[in-house]
């Protein structure tokens, strides 16, 4: 395990390299024309700069740490005990018909504990990042989750893919409706789990996520007071699993109204 000056290191570089994808995701976004874009299968978009993103983070991680392992959304990779965990743009589907809600979102984790969480939107030039026992930031500033503890004045954002049956993800939408959230869906899980850790939304619900959307922004919450789901207990990073991310106040109503798990101690959380 890396002393926390290793950590503090690894940190500083996951900032250098989440700026420097997102220059390169920023251009393609600028450049892009409707010929950009190919589909991957039903409502699961690609592009070319998917690919020239993690290609650029993927280099770029294996430069400066060779003996670390890579898992990216398109290209996959060997999961090592020390891993990042890539995706090089969440929100595909916003990207290429031109809606600036998208981000690189990028996860450490050494022993299956997630250690390091980044997440950046180019366009908005917000970034977050969150050090395993060290707290979460946006551009430099501490962040904590809101207080919300009334489903009447709640909002949940709530996931949606075709990995799941419609019967289910319609089920729990019915159960979140009925205890009074308003629920919303803005097409990247990613940055979905970084409002919840600044508290601009109360909780995020998905029914199945992969680990490169969701690795970083759940280390985000949880270093930002929030309860979440024991993650890699509950899907392992080749799988994926279910996901709870959730301001205290609200997590216990959440957790039954979606029938996913949560740990209680929230800096624990990701420690299954
Ligand atoms: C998707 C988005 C979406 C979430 C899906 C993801 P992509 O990732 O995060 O919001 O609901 O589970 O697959 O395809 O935009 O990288
Ligand atoms: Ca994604």
């Amino acid at each position: 395990m890396d002393s926390g000056e290793g950590m503090r290191d690894r940190e500083v570089f996951l900032e250098e390299v989440l700026r420097s994808a997102g220059r390169i995701v920023k251009r393609g976004f600028e450049n892009r024309t409707s010929a950009s874009w190919a589909m991957k299968g039903p409502q699961d978009y690609l592009t070319e700069v998917d690919a020239a993103s993690e290609r650029h983070i993927r280099e770029t991680i294996l430069a400066r740490y060779p003996g670390d392992s890579v898992f990216g959304e398109e290209d996959g990779g060997e999961i090592g005990a020390r891993c990042w965990v890539v995706d090089p743009i969440d929100g595909t589907a916003n990207f290429a018909r031109g809606l600036p809600h998208f981000c690189i979102s990028i996860g450490y984790v050494v022993d299956r504990r997630p250690v390091l969480g980044g997440i950046y939107n180019p366009i908005t030039e917000e970034i977050y990042l969150a050090r395993e026992g060290h707290g979460a930031t946006l551009n430099g500033k501490a962040l904590s989750v809101s207080a919300a503890h009334d489903a009447q004045s709640a909002t949940v954002e709530m996931g949606w893919s075709t990995r799941v049956p419609q019967s289910e993800y319609l089920s729990v939408m019915t159960a979140l409706l009925d205890r009074g959230f308003n629920v919303r869906r803005c097409g990247s899980g990613a940055l979905a789990l970084a409002q919840v850790a600044d508290g601009r939304s109360d909780a995020y619900v998905e029914l199945h996520m992969n680990s490169w959307d969701c690795v970083a922004g759940l280390l985000l919450v949880a270093e930002a007071g929030g309860a979440v789901c024991p993650y890699l207990s509950a899907g392992d990073l080749r799988t994926g699993g279910r996901i709870l991310a959730s301001a205290p106040g609200i997590a216990e109503v959440l957790s039954v109204d979606s029938g996913t798990a949560l740990i209680d101690a929230p800096r624990q959380a990701l420690r299954a």
